[in-house]
């Protein structure tokens, strides 16, 4: 197959000068045009539901010119010039170079990527999907000439051989394959899920070697939550605390059509994944993403009851806030905005009642959030009318604990404590990393 395409290829090429000398052809030529046109086009949409914007695209850059920074455990890197450029781009991949570039992980010129590409993910998206993305990137996007950064990492870690040694620990390689006994929608969702969606890049935890300890739900980890680069990516199993299990499939649908639901808001590195990808995904594709997410078991948790809403005893400390510390900063600083009731203005202001990320075991989310704000949701071209505030330059590391303690004890939220110390670690990751 892969040889018939290859020989197709060479034969249009040669074929092309001819059919353009020849105007009795001309209708063949508009024929294979507008066929190519369909390949392009499905190719941009699924460009999208892999986020490759949300990498290749520096703010401000040119479209998949690449040159965003990416902080790894060894040092940072930048991410490359994906355009039809020749010289500095992909211009010169053939359709099965960039087919080992995305699933296997391996350069044009044989060297490893550092797997802050999703190839791992990449390695389940099938050979249509691979033709589709490839004439999108080869005739869909225009070549832009901007040279590859090299990496801040230093020798001898920046050596990539021993990522072959990774690759064969951790890469699965091979297609999704349909699970037997599963309808079309689970199936596709786990096609998504798993592949271009690469959701477990981020929401499934890493072993010692930065390997995601599962790639598929046949791992019990796989979805149940991960911190990187200072967010917690929340847990996406059944679990009916900090994961969906209290998110019906519509309240899921809504929150990756527009990045907000009676539940939560996206915010921290889920905003570009909103932004340049679940958004655009079809109203099929989203239910299918759904019905699978939505049938992952509970795992993680603390094993608490299910939460149940009671306002009683915050209503109190926030009628006599003198006595308590995060009473008096949510009083002075958030009341106005998340509500006495902790019931924000949903979907538009995120509650902090029941919701997950306040739930979650690990804080930084929420410290990262209350230091750094939010402000770049973007649905249909239109900006969140109401983003938070950072309150970096107005509350000390101390302030900034007691208000997360009381969200987290509010509302019968029964979340541990946030200590100073915790604080004052993302305020100076955060602030170095800008
Ligand atoms: C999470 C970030 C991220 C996403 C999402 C991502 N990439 Fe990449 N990609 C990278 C990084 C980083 C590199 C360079 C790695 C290196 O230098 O070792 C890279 C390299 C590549 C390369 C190799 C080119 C070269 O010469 O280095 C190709 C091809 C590529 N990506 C295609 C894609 C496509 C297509 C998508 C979307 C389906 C995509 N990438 C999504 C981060 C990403
Ligand atoms: C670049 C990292 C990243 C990727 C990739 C990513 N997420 Fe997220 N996601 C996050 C972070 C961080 C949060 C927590 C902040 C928030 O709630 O928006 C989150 C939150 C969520 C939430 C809200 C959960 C809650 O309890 O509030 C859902 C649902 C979600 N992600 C689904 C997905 C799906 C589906 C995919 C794949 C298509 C995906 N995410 C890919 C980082 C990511
Ligand atoms: C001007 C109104 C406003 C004020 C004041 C404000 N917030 Fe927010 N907050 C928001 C909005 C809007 C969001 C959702 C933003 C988004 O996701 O894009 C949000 C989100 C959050 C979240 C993340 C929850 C989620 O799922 O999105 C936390 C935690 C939070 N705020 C805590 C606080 C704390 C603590 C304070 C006081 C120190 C505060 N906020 C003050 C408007 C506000």
């Amino acid at each position: 197959m892969k040889k018939m395409l290859k020989g197709l290829g060479a034969a249009l090429c040669v074929a092309l000068p001819f059919i353009a000398q020849a105007p009795a052809d001309a209708a063949t030529a508009s024929a294979t045009g507008a066929a190519d046109q369909t390949l392009v086009q499905r190719g941009a949409y699924l460009a999208q539901l892999g986020d490759c914007a949300a990498c290749h695209t520096a703010p401000k850059g040119k479209p998949f010119a690449g040159g965003l920074p990416m902080n790894t455990p060894m040092g940072r890197i930048y991410v490359t010039n994906i355009t039809p450029d020749a010289r500095t781009g992909i211009g010169g991949y053939t359709q099965a170079d960039f087919a080992r570039a995305l699933r296997e992980g391996i350069a044009k010129d044989g060297h490893n990527l550092y797997p802050a590409m999703p190839y791992p993910s990449y390695a389940k998206v099938d050979d249509d999907d691979v033709k589709a993305l490839y004439a999108f990137f080869m005739h869909g996007v225009a070549p832009v000439q901007q040279a590859n950064r090299e990496s801040d990492i230093k020798w001898p870690l920046n050596m990539r051989w021993p990522l072959m040694f990774w690759n064969m620990a951790f890469l699965e390689k091979g297609a999704y394959r349909d699970k037997p006994g599963k309808d079309v929608a689970w199936n596709r969702g786990a096609y998504l899920v798993q592949g271009l969606g690469h959701c477990g890049s981020c929401h499934t935890p890493r072993g010692v070697a930065f390997q995601e300890s599962a790639l598929d739900e046949s791992g019990s980890a796989f979805l149940s939550g991960a911190l990187l680069d200072g967010w917690f990516a929340s847990n996406l199993t059944g679990e009916h605390n900090t994961g969906l299990g209290r998110w019906s499939d519509e309240d899921l649908r809504t929150f990756l059509k527009t990045g907000a639901n009676r539940h939560a808001s996206a915010f921290g590195a889920m905003t570009s994944v909103i932004n340049n990808s679940t958004q655009a995904m079809s109203d099929q594709d989203v239910a299918a993403v759904s019905t699978y997410l939505k049938s992952l078991p509970p795992v993680g948790g603390t094993g608490a009851a299910a939460y149940t809403y009671d306002p009683q005893a915050t209503k109190v400390s926030l009628d006599r806030p003198a006595n308590d510390a995060g009473a008096r900063v949510y009083t002075a600083y958030c009341m106005h905005c998340h509500g006495v009731d902790g019931h924000g203005f949903a979907p538009m202001l995120a509650p902090l009642a029941g919701n997950p990320n306040v739930l979650a075991k690990d804080a930084s989310s929420l410290i990262n959030v209350t230091l750094n704000g939010t402000g770049d949701l973007v649905i249909d071209g239109v900006p969140s009318p109401f983003p938070m505030p950072g309150f970096a330059a107005v509350l000390d590391d101390q302030q900034i604990a007691d208000v997360l303690s009381f969200v987290r004890a509010g509302w019968n939220n029964g979340a541990p404590a946030v200590g100073a110390a915790e604080v004052a670690k993302l305020r100076q990751s955060t602030q170095a990393g800008r």
